[in-house]
């Protein structure tokens, strides 16, 4: 057993962060009839949006909107987008969840399908994980962490977000950061880290190199969805846990 394996055993880490027998994940498996329909909801899109020219409100000026949207605001606002497809497919939007003034704020992908019918973040069992790894260092969506994801809709399937989806969900995600002025920014995976940093590394790569977003520190480290499938990566999550808390003193 490493020397880190016994300090988080000794901390009390162990019992709850190790798998203990879960049932295998559920691997959603896309029918041809579900592309099929998601082909032609992305071509209607790109036609509507050709097509309805100038009553479109323009990127800029959607952009310029979006940026001084208050708090009360942008979930309403968020609610009625229409900006991509996913609109198309979505049953809820899920905007974020947590304290409007909080001391960390945590970046997620996009909401699974538990999120898309709750309307919250990170509410299946990587959201479990999630709050536990919270939990460990103090922090909690109910008391001082505001969760959010890159893209505020359901990619069908769970699939990655496409790169027009998140342009699209920038601006809510900008305006998020620039209202919480979290002392900590935590990027799990690596859309949420991409975004963040601007960068197309990976994840191993910006776990190695915090940055900053904003002057925000960025710590990234890996998603709890993939925490789930590789349960030895758990301590190198609690390394960039401890990261996070000793900058975000560092930057209070
Ligand atoms: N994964 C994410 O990245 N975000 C969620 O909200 C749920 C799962």
């Amino acid at each position: 057993m490493s020397a880190r394996d016994t300090i988080l055993r000794e901390i009390g880490l162990t019992p709850i962060w190790l798998a203990r027998s879960q049932p295998p994940q559920l691997i959603e498996i896309e029918s041809a009839e579900l592309q099929a329909r998601e082909a032609a909801n992305i071509a209607q899109h790109a036609a509507e949006l050709r097509d309805s020219g100038e009553s479109r409100e323009s990127r800029e000026a959607r952009e310029a909107r979006i940026a001084n949207l208050p708090w009360s605001q942008i979930d309403a606002d968020i609610a009625e987008c229409q900006a991509c497809q996913l609109c198309k497919t979505r049953t809820l939007t899920v905007p974020g969840v947590g304290v409007a003034a909080p001391e960390w704020m945590v970046i997620g992908e996009a909401p699974g399908e538990n999120e898309d019918k709750q309307g919250e973040p990170f509410v299946g069992r990587a959201g479990k994980l999630l709050d536990q790894m919270l939990d460990a260092v103090g922090k909690s969506r109910t008391r001082n962490v505001f969760i959010a994801n890159v893209v505020k809709c359901r990619p069908p399937g769970n699939r990655d977000p496409l790169p027009e989806e998140i342009d699209a969900c920038a601006p809510y995600l900008a305006r998020q950061i620039s209202l919480a002025q979290p002392k900590l920014l935590l990027a799990v995976g690596k859309f949420a880290g991409q975004q963040l940093l601007n960068t197309d590394a990976t994840v191993g790569a910006m776990r190695a190199k915090p940055g900053r977003r904003d002057n925000i520190p960025v710590v990234v480290t890996y998603h709890p969805s993939y925490l789930l499938r590789s349960p030895l990566e758990k301590a190198k999550a609690w390394e960039d846990l401890n990261l996070a808390r000793s900058l975000a003193a560092q930057s209070a």
